[in-house]
Order: structure tokens, then sequence, then C-alpha cells
């Protein structure tokens, strides 16, 4: 089965960001095609990225425990939702150092992106889209994007049905191609 970590990206008081988190997280449970995982940047206090080598020379030889336990959680799925919000036309910095503490364990996976905000996060995932393929991800083409704070998200299921099964596929093309050709372009 297909494993997927819904990652929020918003760690601040009273924050939006865990209802669209749990609609999506629900969206993926109800298929028979993949699985899903919260993972809360709340639960993942990562220091600052402060390591003498960038983690592509590191390749796994990490020091703090934290980022050893965060390198298996990533390694572990196939692919990733980003629930992010939109902070001064751009993604969260907590996201940023979660995202840069790593390299290898997100290659060649796919990412899709839900967002949300006044210009419905679209400026915040646009950027996620270029951060993505330098790690090697495989940004999906759709997105979901929230307009405001909607939570009215019966607006969107159809969207979000499209969403996933592009996620999904993508997944399920690109676990094959890892396992039967271990990357050599690294
Ligand atoms: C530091 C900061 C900067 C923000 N900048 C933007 C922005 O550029 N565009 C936007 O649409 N909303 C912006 N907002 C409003 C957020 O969209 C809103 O606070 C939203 O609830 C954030 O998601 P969260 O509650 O999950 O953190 C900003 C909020 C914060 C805290």
């Amino acid at each position: 089965m297909l494993k997927i970590s819904v990652i929020i990206a918003s760690t601040r008081k009273n924050r939006f960001s865990e209802k669209p988190a749990k609609w999506i997280y629900d969206a993926v449970r109800k298929r028979n095609d993949a699985e899903a995982e919260i993972l809360d940047l709340r639960d993942w206090p990562l220091p600052f990225y402060s390591d003498e080598f960038p983690p592509i020379a590191l390749a796994g030889r990490y020091k703090d425990s934290i980022v050893k336990e965060w390198s298996k959680k990533i390694a572990s799925a196939d692919a990733y939702i980003i629930v992010t919000p939109e902070y001064n036309h751009g993604y969260p910095a907590v996201l940023k150092n979660a995202l840069d503490w790593l390299y290898f364990e997100w290659n060649n996976k796919p990412v899709g992106f839900v967002s949300w905000g006044s210009v419905e996060g679209a400026r915040s995932v646009e950027q996620l889209r270029q951060v993505s393929i330098e790690l090697q991800m495989f940004p999906i083409r759709n997105s979901l994007n929230i307009k405001d704070f909607s939570d009215n998200f019966d607006l969107i299921q159809k969207p979000a049905d499209l969403f996933l099964n592009q996620l999904i596929w993508w997944g399920n093309a690109l676990k094959v191609v890892r396992s039967q050709n271990p990357p050599s372009f690294v």
C-alpha cells in the first residue's frame, strides 16, 4: 500500500491548518489505494539547521537524535502532501527547516500541496514547487487552494479526488522505479 505523509507546515497557536490537514487525511483514508499519516511539525521541534555539512554530503550521518528520527520517518513515505499557509507571500520558515535537514529521503517521490489565504496560498505553493525540485521530489500539477479560510471542503471534493488520483498514480510509478533502478545520478 502506498504510504502518504500529510505534513502540517504551521506550528502557531490557534492555527487554521489542522482543518484542511484532517480533511485531506480523511480523504486518503476513505480510499483503498493508499494509507495516510499526519506529520505535525509541532511534534518535530527540529533545531535550526546548523551542521558543518549539507545533507547531501552527510548522507544520513545525522548527529541529533530528532533529526535521525525525522530522517527515518520521511524515508518511510512514498508520497507527501504538504499542508501550508502563506506567510509574507512565502511558506513558513519551520517548513523550510524541516525540508532542509534531509535530502536523499525526499528524492524521487511525488509531492502535492494544500494551501489557503487571500490568494489561496498560491504564492507559497509556487515557491515550494521550486524547492521541491531541488530536493528531487516530483511536484504534481494539481494543488488544492482554499479561498481565505473556508472550511467548507465539500466545495473542493472533486478537485481533491483528482489531486489524490495524480499523487497516487505518481507515487506508485515512482515506487516501482525506485525499487528497480537505484538512482546513480546524485
Ligand atoms: C507572519 C504571517 C504572515 C502572513 N502573510 C500572509 C500572506 O502573505 N498572504 C496571506 O494570504 N495570508 C497571510 N497571513 C495570514 C494567514 O493566511 C493566516 O494567518 C492563516 O490562518 C495562516 O495559517 P495557519 O493558521 O495554519 O498558521 C499571514 C499570517 C502570518 C502569521
